[in-house]
C-alpha cells in the first residue's frame, strides 16, 4: 500500500460535496454574500439543505436576524469573485461593490439573488437547533432559479487552500433514482 497519512485537518477536503456557493442575505445596512462549501441535500421535496456556517461569520449574524438566505451556484468564471467573498467580512466590505457582483430581487426571501451565478436558491431556516453546537442550519428551498440557455455550467468543488475542481465530462447512466 502506498498511502501516508493525511492530516485530520484535512479530511473534510476528500470529503466536502458540493458545489462551492455563494450565500447571500439581508442586512440593516447592506447585503452580504459569503463562500460556502460545507453544505449536504437532506431531503429531495421540499428540498431541505443542510449547511456549516460559521459563527464568526457576519453572514451568520444576518442569517439568524432574518431567517432567510440565498444559496447561489457559481461557475468556473467566478472563481475568483468566490475566493473574495470568502477571504473578507462584510463587517467592514460591501462585498457586492468590491467584487462587481449584482444584487437582484428575489421573490420569496428579503435576501438578493447573486445575478451573475447559474442558479440561485431561495431558502428559509427550517431548524436551526444545532446551530448554537456545531453552526449547522437546515435550510428549506422555497423557490428556486436556474438559466437553462447555459448548456455545460462548470461548477466548482473546494479542496482547500484556494485549490478547486472544475466540473468537466458529464457521465450519462441510466439509473431509476432521481
Ligand atoms: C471556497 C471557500 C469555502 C468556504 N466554505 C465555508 C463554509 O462552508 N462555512 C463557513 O462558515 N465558512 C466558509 N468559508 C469562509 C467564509 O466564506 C468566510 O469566512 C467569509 O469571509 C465570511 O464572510 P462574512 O463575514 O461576510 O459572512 C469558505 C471560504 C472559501 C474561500
Amino acid at each position: 500500500m502506498n498511502k501516508t497519512r493525511l492530516p485530520l485537518s484535512q479530511v473534510y477536503r476528500l470529503l466536502e460535496p458540493g458545489p462551492v456557493v455563494l450565500v447571500s442575505t439581508a442586512g440593516p445596512r447592506r447585503p452580504d454574500v459569503m463562500a460556502m462549501s460545507w453544505h449536504t441535500m437532506m431531503e429531495f421535496e421540499p428540498p431541505l439543505v443542510g449547511c456549516v456556517i460559521s459563527g464568526r461569520n457576519h453572514t451568520f449574524d444576518l442569517l439568524v436576524a432574518s431567517g432567510e438566505c440565498v444559496l447561489n451556484v457559481p461557475t468556473v468564471e467566478l472563481a475568483r469573485q468566490v475566493v473574495g467573498c470568502g477571504n473578507v467580512s462584510g463587517r467592514r466590505v460591501d462585498k457586492f461593490e468590491r467584487f462587481g457582483l449584482t444584487a437582484a430581487p428575489a421573490s420569496k426571501v428579503g435576501a438578493p439573488l447573486v445575478a451573475e451565478c447559474y442558479a440561485n436558491l431561495e431558502c428559509r431556516i427550517a431548524d436551526r437547533r444545532l446551530a448554537d453546537d456545531y453552526n449547522f442550519f437546515v435550510l428549506e428551498v422555497v423557490q428556486a432559479w436556474i438559466d437553462r440557455s447555459r448548456k455545460h455550467p462548470r461548477i466548482i468543488h473546494h479542496q482547500g487552500k484556494g485549490v478547486f475542481a472544475v466540473d468537466g465530462r458529464i457521465l450519462k447512466l441510466p439509473s431509476r433514482k432521481k
